[in-house]
């Protein structure tokens, strides 16, 4: 069975040992470098799915071609200042790392990479996203089950995301968790900008999405989980004493309909091939 078959099959591959321990502590040494540098003046973003609101601001909608640092919610405390160090209260970088910086560049685009796209015969789809994920010890939050083509919508449907464990990812610090052939279903819903300003979720489909046969994706620090953008998937909070952080970056066909209501915009010039 080729890669493509079992991608197919299951909605998801799990590649171990797909990047050097190496290259995956370049890239947190990176973060740190660049959140080191952030200042916090009061134009940030707190990321969490459970409240739209929180995530519809302009910071948010437009870090499509930057760096930007988005916080944990439970990072402030009541009169908004940080209760950790900045570091440990970042929930995320995003969402253009990829593109503009040649750290998270040659890191997306590794000759394994390459390799690994074309086997998945997507070597002509370009990298629209990128994040990287600190989910950090105890105060790491949850990612609530849900489809990426909600986030990356295009017509047809062609968002495929890669995602590499930059350290270990176990139940206690928050793996992924997905369903084996999950992704043969429907698209229930998708986040849009609203006419007049912030975003909005749309459901496009009302069946609730079933968690129960969902199975932990434990991985090792170099994997790398490749998930079909209609594959339903969760993480826990991280409630142990240990880090889990992962970077993600997401492809979408060039050639497929991308609507100018997608939350994430992209100067079209900027977009570039893996
Ligand atoms: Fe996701």
């Amino acid at each position: 069975m080729t890669l493509l078959d079992q991608f197919n099959r299951d909605g998801f591959l799990v590649l171990e040992g797909f990047n050097s321990s190496e290259a995956c502590d370049s890239l947190m040494r990176r973060a740190l470098e660049l959140a080191s540098s952030f200042e916090v003046d009061g134009s940030y973003s707190v990321f969490q799915t459970q409240n739209q609101s929180a995530t519809s601001d302009d910071y948010f909608l437009n870090s499509g071609d930057r760096i930007a640092c988005f916080f944990e919610k439970d990072a402030f405390d009541e009169q908004g200042n940080l209760k950790y160090t900045l570091f440990r209260s970042l929930n995320k970088l995003g969402h253009a790392m990829h593109d503009l910086d040649e750290v998270y560049n040659s890191f997306t685009r590794s000759s394994q990479m390459k390799s690994l796209v074309r086997s998945l015969e997507m070597h002509d789809y370009v990298a629209i996203q990128s994040m990287h994920i600190f989910k950090h010890a105890r105060i790491g939050g949850v990612v609530d089950v849900h489809q990426d083509s909600t986030f990356l919508y295009t017509e047809p449907a062609s968002c495929i995301g890669f995602w590499f464990a930059l350290e270990d990812a176990t139940i206690e610090n928050g793996c992924l968790w997905a369903k084996p052939g999950g992704h043969q279903t429907t698209l229930r819903s998708r986040f849009q900008r609203k006419a007049g300003g912030g975003t909005e979720m749309i459901t496009i489909h009302e069946e609730e999405i079933a968690i129960d046969e969902m199975i932990p994706l434990e991985v090792k620090k170099g994997a790398c989980v490749v998930l079909h953008g209609h594959l339903p998937h969760y993480s826990q909070p991280n409630t142990s004493g240990q880090s889990r952080q992962a970077y993600a970056v997401h492809l979408v066909d060039p050639t497929a309909y991308y609507p100018s209501d997608n939350w994430l915009r992209r100067k079209t010039s900027s977009l570039r091939t893996i």
